[in-house]
C-alpha cells in the first residue's frame, strides 16, 4: 500500500514538473482553430492539402524539408499518378553510380522521397545565419497544440519591436525571437483552384499539409475504429436479444414455482 502511494506521490510530481516547465516559457499559447481531422471522424480537406502543398513546394520548401514524403504518397493527398510523376520529374535526385563509379544525377521518380534543400544540417545553418531550419514531416506531432502552433507562428509576426540582426519578433515563438523571417504575405502564391491566397489562408492550407505529413494514416485509423465501433455495437445488441431468448423460459418457469 505504502509503495502503491509512493508510485502516485511521484508520478504526481512529475505531471507538476512537465507542466511547469511548460508555464516557464514565455510564449503566447497559440489561436485555438478547429481543424478538419480533429476528432473521431476526422479526414482531410483535399483541396486544402493540395493547396497545402502547393505552399509548401514554392515557399517552404526553399529551407526545409519533408524528408519523410515520398512523391507516390502525393497521390493519397489527391494527385493522379501522371500529376505526381510531373512534380517528382521536376526534381533533380542523386541517381546510381555511372561506369566509371562517379555520382549521378537524375529526375526525380515516384519512389523517390522528396529532397531536403540542403544536403546536411552545416549546410543548412549556413545558409540561414546559423539557425537549423528543422524537417517539417513530423513538426505538427513534435510540438505541442502543433497545428494551432506552427498556424500562430507563420500568422504572429509583428513590425516595430527591438530584436538581434537577422532575427523576426514572433510572440508564439519561445522567446519571441525567431531566426526564421516571415515566410508568407497576402497574395504569395496563385491558387490553381481560384482559393483567395491570404495569409490565413494560405497559413491554414500548409497546416493541413504538415499535418497530413506527420500522420498519413488517421484517415484509415478512423475508418477502422468505425468498423469496429458498429461492429461491437452490433453485437451487443444480438446479445441483448440471445440472452433474453435463453432465459425467457428459466423465468417463466421460476415465476410458476
Ligand atoms: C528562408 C528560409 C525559411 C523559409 C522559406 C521558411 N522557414 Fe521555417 N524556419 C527557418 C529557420 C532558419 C528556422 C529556425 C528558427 C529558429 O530556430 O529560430 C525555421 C523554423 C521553423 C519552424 C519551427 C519553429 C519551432 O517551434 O522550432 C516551423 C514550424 C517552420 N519554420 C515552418 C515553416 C513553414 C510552414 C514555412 C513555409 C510557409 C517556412 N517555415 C518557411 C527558415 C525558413
Amino acid at each position: 500500500m505504502k509503495k502503491i502511494l509512493l508510485a502516485v506521490f511521484a508520478s504526481l510530481m512529475m505531471v507538476g514538473a512537465v507542466s511547469s516547465v511548460q508555464a516557464a516559457s514565455d510564449a503566447e499559447h497559440p489561436k485555438d482553430l478547429s481543424w478538419g481531422f480533429e476528432g473521431f471522424t476526422g479526414t482531410y480537406d483535399r483541396g486544402a492539402l493540395q493547396r497545402g502543398f502547393q505552399i509548401y513546394k514554392e515557399v517552404c520548401s526553399a529551407c526545409h524539408g519533408v524528408k519523410y514524403i515520398a512523391f507516390r504518397n502525393l497521390m493519397e493527398i489527391g494527385f493522379s499518378e501522371e500529376e505526381a510523376k510531373a512534380i517528382a520529374a521536376e526534381y533533380i535526385v542523386a541517381g546510381d553510380l555511372d561506369e566509371y563509379g562517379d555520382p549521378t544525377e537524375r529526375a526525380g521518380k515516384l519512389f523517390d522521397y522528396i529532397p531536403s534543400p540542403f544536403p546536411n544540417d552545416i549546410a543548412a545553418r549556413a545558409g540561414n545565419n546559423g539557425a537549423l531550419p528543422p524537417d517539417l514531416s513530423l513538426m505538427i506531432k513534435a510540438r505541442p497544440n502543433g497545428a494551432d502552433y506552427v498556424y500562430s507562428l507563420l500568422t504572429g509576426y509583428e513590425d516595430g519591436h527591438e530584436v538581434a540582426a537577422g532575427m523576426s519578433y514572433n510572440s508564439y515563438f519561445a522567446g519571441s525571437e525567431i531566426a526564421m523571417g516571415q515566410p508568407l504575405f497576402d497574395d504569395q502564391v496563385l491558387y490553381a483552384d481560384g482559393t483567395e491566397a491570404s495569409l490565413e489562408q494560405m497559413s491554414q492550407d500548409v497546416v493541413v499539409f504538415l499535418a497530413w505529413a506527420a500522420e498519413p494514416t488517421l484517415e484509415a485509423r478512423h475508418k477502422a475504429g468505425f468498423k469496429v465501433i458498429s461492429f461491437l455495437l452490433v453485437l451487443t445488441i444480438l446479445l441483448y436479444f440471445s440472452n433474453k431468448k435463453v432465459w425467457a423460459g428459466i423465468k417463466a418457469k421460476k415465476k410458476e414455482d
